[in-house]
């Protein structure tokens, strides 16, 4: 892939991310604009795994809040800012402490295994924190444990399930992006291309999730898509991540299950958004040391694990 020619926002930006000892972590459902900002692009493990160990002063995060609030959890000395302060994460907001801690009282033996996707609240209530990437691994590594609660994600919770053979309690959370693609989106996408693969993250609906070659977090298929011999893929998961899968395999074919799959938060985040945030060092994204300490707990241990 020949590199395109920086533009004028593109050189401030990188000029300033010197001047402020800054770096730049970008999420797969990023912009293209964005993502060509980026000094690290990954899924949501990936983009922990670089918070933590960062030597940079300033975290700049282009994702959703709980991925800012998990980079400023691992690392609490660093100034984490968000170019967007409002791109939530719905299904991180539909489950919140208060439920939770009540969802415990009812299984006081549970195990608690909760997806990134939730806030710090949320985290510092959980014995294992999850991303898509290891959330089989995690509950694979609970083989003691009588009882599993695993939050929020329904979907995500059932696909776990079938893989562990472990009954799991759960919560009625789920991501309305990857509900919206549907097993008639597949069966028609793959009727034009016969061929292609079929890539889908386990946000979406089982009966998508059934029909799939492989099951995959956003970095996992970027992965996929580069070892594997096939030339087509369809991908089951939102827009953004066929631009690095364009330019990571320009002889490939992508197409995307469905046209409707866009997060709205993922795409608040722009190239001019940075360059403010960068100029003026807002919006941070801290969390409070008694909620922190807590969280942290939760995710090291899934660090440890995978
Ligand atoms: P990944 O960790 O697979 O990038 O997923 C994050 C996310 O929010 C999916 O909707
Ligand atoms: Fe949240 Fe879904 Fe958007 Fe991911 S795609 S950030 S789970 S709403």
């Amino acid at each position: 892939m020949v590199k395109k020619e920086n533009t004028e926002l593109e050189i401030k930006i990188n000029q300033l991310k010197k001047k402020r000892d800054a770096v730049i972590l970008v999420h797969n459902y990023q912009l293209p604009e964005v993502q060509d900002i980026a000094d690290y692009r990954g899924d949501s493990l990936e983009l922990s795994r670089v918070a933590a160990k960062t030597d940079a002063k300033v975290i700049v995060f282009c994702g959703v809040y709980f991925m800012a609030e998990t980079a400023s959890i691992l690392s609490p000395e660093k100034l984490v800012i968000m170019p967007d302060i409002h791109a939530g994460c719905p299904m991180a907001n539909m489950l919140n402490a208060q439920e939770l801690i009540k969802l415990k009282q009812k299984h006081p033996n549970a195990a608690v295994v909760g997806y990134v996707n939730t806030s710090a609240e949320v985290k510092a209530e959980l014995d294992y924190c999850c991303t898509s990437t290891n959330a089989v691994a995690v509950v694979n590594a609970l083989k003691d444990k009588e009882e599993i609660i695993f939050v929020p994600d329904k979907y995500l919770a059932d696909y776990v399930s079938k893989k562990t053979g472990r009954k799991l309690i759960t919560w009625n959370g789920f991501c309305p992006t990857h509900i919206r693609i549907l097993p008639e989106d597949v069966k028609r996408e793959k009727k034009f291309h016969p061929f292609a693969k079929i890539m889908v993250h386990p946000e979406c609906l089982s009966s998508v999730v059934a029909m799939a070659d492989a099951v995959l977090s956003t970095s996992q298929m970027a992965k996929f898509a580069k070892e594997s011999e096939a030339k087509e893929f369809i991908v089951g998961t939102e827009s953004g991540l066929i631009y690095r899968l364009k330019q990571d395999n320009p002889a490939k074919e992508f197409y995307p299950a469905s046209e409707r799959a866009v997060c709205p938060n993922m795409k608040r985040t722009t190239q001019e958004k940075v360059l403010w945030a960068l100029e003026e060092l807002k919006e941070e994204v801290k969390v409070p040391d008694q909620i922190r300490i807590r969280a942290k707990k939760a995710i090291d241990r899934m660090l440890e694990i995978i």
